[in-house]
C-alpha cells in the first residue's frame, strides 16, 4: 500500500512529523508541498494521503489551501490532516477539510500537534522546548498507530469567531507587520545564500550583491531563523536576540530546497 506526505515546513517542526509519519509505513514517499507546480492538477494513486502543515494566523498556510484545491486522487484513499502549531491551531484544520469536502474528497482523519512556535511575536520559551518536543514525540507515536490501522476519526468544524480573529491576524501581518515582505539588513548581509536555498518556495534570488526577496513569499519565516548573521527581519520587529529556532531533530541538509 503505497503513502505520499504532502509537508509545507519552514522550520523543520511539520517535517519531522512528516517524515516520522513517512518512516512508520512501508512504501512511502515525502513530497514537499513547496517543489510542486500548482498551477496544473496534483495527481496521485497512492492509497494513503497524508497532508501535514504549520498553522498561521489560526489557519492554513495559503500554500497548503492551493495545494488543496489543485490535488486529485484516485479512488478512495485514506485521507489524514496534521496540522501543529505553537498554541493554537482556529480553524486550520476546519477550513482545509471543508476545502476537500467541497472537492467531494472525504478526510478520514484530522490530528494536531503542539511544537515550539517560530513566529517570533509569541515565542516559546527556551527552557520549554525540550519537554514540549518530548510530549509532542510520544503523540505523535500514538498517533501513527491511529494512521496505521485506517481509524476514523471526528472531524473539526469551522467557528466563526475564530474565523474573524484569524482574517483579521492575517491582515495585520501583511499590513503593518509585512510578515510577507522581509528585509536584509545589508550591513550584516554577507551574501551566503543560505536564505535563498532554505526557502520553500524559491522565494528568494541571489546576486552578486545581496538576496532579493521576490513576491511569493509564505511567511513560513525559515530564512529569518536560519540566517547565520540574524541579517532577516519583518517590520517592527523588536531588535532582541536569540530568537532564531529550528526544529532540533531535523538537520539543515534536510531543509535545503536545493
Ligand atoms: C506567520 C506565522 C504565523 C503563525 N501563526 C500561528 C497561530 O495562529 N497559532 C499558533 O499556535 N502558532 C502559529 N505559528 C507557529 C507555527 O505554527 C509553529 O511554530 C509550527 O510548528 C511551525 O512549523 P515549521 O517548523 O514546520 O515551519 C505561526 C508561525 C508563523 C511563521
Amino acid at each position: 500500500m503505497s503513502t505520499e506526505l504532502y509537508y509545507f515546513s519552514g522550520t523543520g517542526n511539520t517535517y519531522y512529523i512528516a517524515k516520522k509519519i513517512a518512516h512508520s509505513f512501508s512504501d512511502s514517499k515525502l513530497i514537499p508541498i513547496g517543489s510542486l507546480n500548482l498551477e496544473s492538477p496534483v495527481k496521485t494513486n497512492a492509497q494513503n494521503i497524508g497532508i501535514v502543515f504549520p498553522v498561521y494566523f489560526y489557519d492554513a498556510p495559503k500554500i497548503v489551501k492551493r495545494f488543496l484545491e489543485k490535488i486529485e486522487l484516485s479512488d478512495q484513499p485514506y485521507v489524514f490532516l496534521i496540522a501543529n502549531y505553537g498554541a493554537g491551531g482556529g480553524n486550520a484544520l476546519a477550513n482545509c477539510t471543508s476545502i476537500l469536502n467541497a472537492r467531494h474528497i472525504g478526510v478520514s482523519s484530522t490530528f494536531s500537534f503542539v511544537l515550539p512556535d517560530n513566529s517570533i511575536i509569541f515565542p516559546t520559551p527556551k527552557a520549554k522546548m525540550p519537554q514540549m518536543l518530548t510530549d509532542a514525540d510520544h503523540e505523535i507515536d500514538k498517533t501513527i498507530q491511529s494512521l496505521l490501522n485506517h481509524e476514523k476519526g471526528k472531524l473539526p468544524t469551522q467557528k466563526i469567531a475564530t474565523h474573524l480573529v484569524s482574517s483579521f491576524m492575517q491582515k495585520l501581518s501583511t499590513s503593518y507587520l509585512e510578515f510577507n515582505k522581509l528585509n536584509i539588513d545589508k550591513a550584516k548581509c554577507t551574501n551566503c545564500g543560505l536564505c535563498s536555498k532554505v526557502c520553500p518556495v524559491d522565494n528568494i534570488t541571489t546576486s552578486s550583491t545581496y538576496p532579493q526577496m521576490n513576491h511569493k513569499c509564505e511567511m513560513c519565516f525559515s530564512c529569518l531563523h536560519h540566517c547565520p548573521e540574524e541579517a532577516i527581519r519583518f517590520k517592527h520587529m523588536k531588535p532582541k536576540t536569540d530568537y532564531q529556532y529550528t526544529n532540533p531533530n531535523i538537520t539543515l541538509k534536510e531543509l535545503l530546497r536545493i
